[in-house]
């Protein structure tokens, strides 16, 4: 089936502190959109990519990130919009005819696999919509407005979802149609899916496939790719 990434990377990086947006700080040399579109270059489930981007920054993406990094697969850059999902409806917008399955990931988790692609992409192809995640670590409380517990969740249920998160193209476009008629606003694509009643299957991630958003994430992603790089010696 052809399958295209979406790669949202169109945010402005506030919770970072830094006068860049996240997706170009470097990790090991290289930036962020790099390492992570390196791995869709490479995967065998991934036909084409489209990067979505702020509005100024296509021609700085195309000179500085496609071309000098040899990012082939790459077959379009379109400008994103005020959140993450208006950025996404963009990507889903710009769709070739052909395209049967998406895949989309954040531009900001630069530690995605190709057996966790491959896992979501088939998941999807079977099910309609799959998303990869993690369960909880921690025990996760409510808390109210003021500040106090309101309710202990149980835990042997809880996951926290990451990208990447695939679909039928038909399902994802209808999924985006109905949360922009009942002006919806989800944190992810997978949400946008379940509110029209559609069971979305779960993958067991990986906990290293962090999203880069604080500071302090930088430093974990230096240290979880100089612990990848000893072990493959
Ligand atoms: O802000 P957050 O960490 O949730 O962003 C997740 C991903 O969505 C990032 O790769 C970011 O560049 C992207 N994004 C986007 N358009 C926005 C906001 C975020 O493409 N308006």
């Amino acid at each position: 089936m052809r399958t295209v990434a979406i790669v949202p990377a169109a945010g402005s990086g506030n919770r970072m502190n830094r006068g860049v947006s996240k997706q170009y700080l470097t990790l090991a040399g290289k930036p962020l959109l790099v390492h992570t579109l390196e791995v869709f270059e490479a995967s065998a489930f991934v036909d084409a990519i489209l990067v979505v981007a702020p509005s100024q920054d296509l021609e700085f993406i195309r000179s500085t990130i496609l071309t000098p990094w040899n990012l082939k697969k790459v077959c379009g850059i379109i400008p994103g919009g005020m959140e993450r999902q208006d950025s996404v409806r963009a990507g889903i917008e710009a769709l070739s005819p052909e395209t049967e399955l998406v895949v989309i990931h954040d531009a900001v988790r630069p530690f995605i696999t190709e057996g966790l692609i491959g896992s979501c992409v088939r998941a999807a192809a079977e099910e309609g919509a799959a998303t990869v995640g993690v369960p909880v670590k921690d025990t996760v409380k409510e808390v109210g407005p003021e500040g106090r517990i309101l309710r202990t969740c149980d835990r042997s249920l809880l996951w926290l979802t990451q990208t990447p998160q695939a679909f039928r193209r038909d399902l994802i476009e209808s999924a985006h149609r109905a949360a922009v008629r009942d002006g919806y606003r989800g944190t992810d694509d997978t949400s946008l899916v379940e509110r029209l009643g559609i069971a979305v299957r779960m993958i067991r991630g990986d906990y290293g496939n962090i999203k880069i958003t604080t500071p302090e994430d930088l430093v974990i992603a230096e240290a979880l790719l100089a612990a990848s790089r000893q072990a493959k010696g």
